[in-house]
């Protein structure tokens, strides 16, 4: 499932797993303007476990741009968000820990926890009851995606921002807040803060995996000093470190990260509308309400269940992520995730496809309990 999913079929319009499939003109650039540089270099062994400086430096910049005072030995730049994630859960949890985690989820997440054998507690998107669950449940870690929550889209508002940061920090609670999605908003969206704006008790992920490329592989966390320099320990472990050249270059590209945001906002808003213009037309019985930005509509279908209706898609040649995968307690079985990331005239065939499917469909006497979704 999970390189079916990554590496579909040809002929599969691919939309399970949700990532620009384009790197920008501006990363080809920022490695056009570093290889002088690599060129010269020399007394530079190349080993970064905690990520190059330069880059450090430059994600420490965008987070004081964003109100959160970061020094450089905040940040640890990691391969992508995935590893971060998958460093974070390795410091924290012991088999059987408990971890708070919203439902549905990120496939990313959901796998680090699960990969540690944690005892996994779920709350509503938005973590509204966090003070009682942790009062409960005395979680070893929480993990919550408050800005285009994957897969629901929905952006945490900024009271609900402030007293989740708050009641991790009054239960003693770690609470990773994972912000890979969180810089692709729609025009005259601000990116609001991140939690950590609000308390150390937070630690923040991010990624250019989305805003950029996910081929690049460069994320980040930001936390407190000792906590990075315990990471970079376990990290060391794993890989050494990144690859140079393309921490140079994404180093190179932090300062234009707004920019490019912004230039490719406009596009991702039109197919987004496109899509929903198509399922409204073709599929009118599904529900797929509107987002403000992120890369995926999630989508409620009047009956069936998503398991057996992505089987029944992909025979009709589009790939698309069922619902509960994506739920740690198995729910959301009435819902499929799909992104919108393709040219409009893919988007029209793969809606045309979906509708092909859902006219054939017939669901099974009980839903289709799915395989963890290991998709991005
Ligand atoms: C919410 C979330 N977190 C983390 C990741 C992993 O990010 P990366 O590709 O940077 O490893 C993804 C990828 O889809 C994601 O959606």
């Amino acid at each position: 499932m999970f390189l079916d999913l990554l590496e579909p079929r040809p002929g599969v319009i691919p939309l399970a797993c949700a990532a620009p499939d384009t790197p920008p003109a501006e990363l080809t650039e920022c490695y056009a303007a570093i290889l002088p540089e690599l060129a010269a270099t020399t007394s530079d062994i190349g080993y970064y476990p905690t990520g190059h400086p330069r880059l450090r430096h430059a994600i420490a910049e965008y987070y004081r741009e964003r109100g959160v005072p970061t020094s450089f030995d905040q940040v640890l730049v990691t391969t992508g968000g995935q590893q971060a994630l998958s460093l974070l859960a390795r410091a924290f949890l012991q088999p059987g820990d408990r971890v708070l985690m919203e439902a549905p989820s990120s496939p990313p997440g959901l796998e680090v926890f699960r990969a540690e054998a944690a005892a996994i507690h779920t709350l509503s998107p938005g973590m509204p009851e966090f003070a009682a669950a942790a009062r409960d449940h005395r979680p070893a870690l929480a993990y919550a995606i408050p800005t285009f929550h994957n897969p629901t889209g929905a952006v945490l508002p900024p009271l609900a921002r402030r007293r989740l940061a708050e009641a991790a920090a009054a239960a003693g609670v770690t609470l990773i807040e994972d912000e890979v999605l969180a810089e692709l908003g729609f025009p005259g969206f601000r990116t609001p803060p991140p939690l950590a704006a609000h308390s150390d008790a937070v630690i923040t992920v991010g990624s250019l995996s989305k805003t950029v490329w996910g081929g690049l592989r460069i994320g980040w966390m930001r936390a407190a000093a000792p906590t990075i320099a315990r990471l970079a320990r376990i990290r060391a472990v794993h890989d050494l470190g990144g690859d140079v050249p393309a921490q140079l270059a994404a180093a190179e590209l932090m300062p234009r990260l707004a920019a490019v945001c912004a230039r490719l906002a406009p596009e991702r808003q039109a197919r987004h509308d496109h899509l929903r213009a198509e399922l409204a037309r073709l599929l009118p019985e599904w529900h797929a309400p509107a987002v403000p930005g992120g890369q995926t509509l999630w989508v409620r279908l009047p009956y069936g269940d998503g398991t057996s209706f992505a089987q029944a898609a992909l025979r009709h040649g589009v790939a698309i992520l069922p619902g509960s995968g994506l739920d740690p307690t198995g729910g959301s079985e009435d819902h499929v995730r799909i992104h919108y990331l393709h040219p409009t005239d893919t988007l029209t065939e793969a809606a045309r496809r979906l509708a092909e499917a859902w006219r054939s469909y017939r669901p099974p006497a009980r839903a289709v309990p799915s395989p963890p979704a290991l998709a991005v």
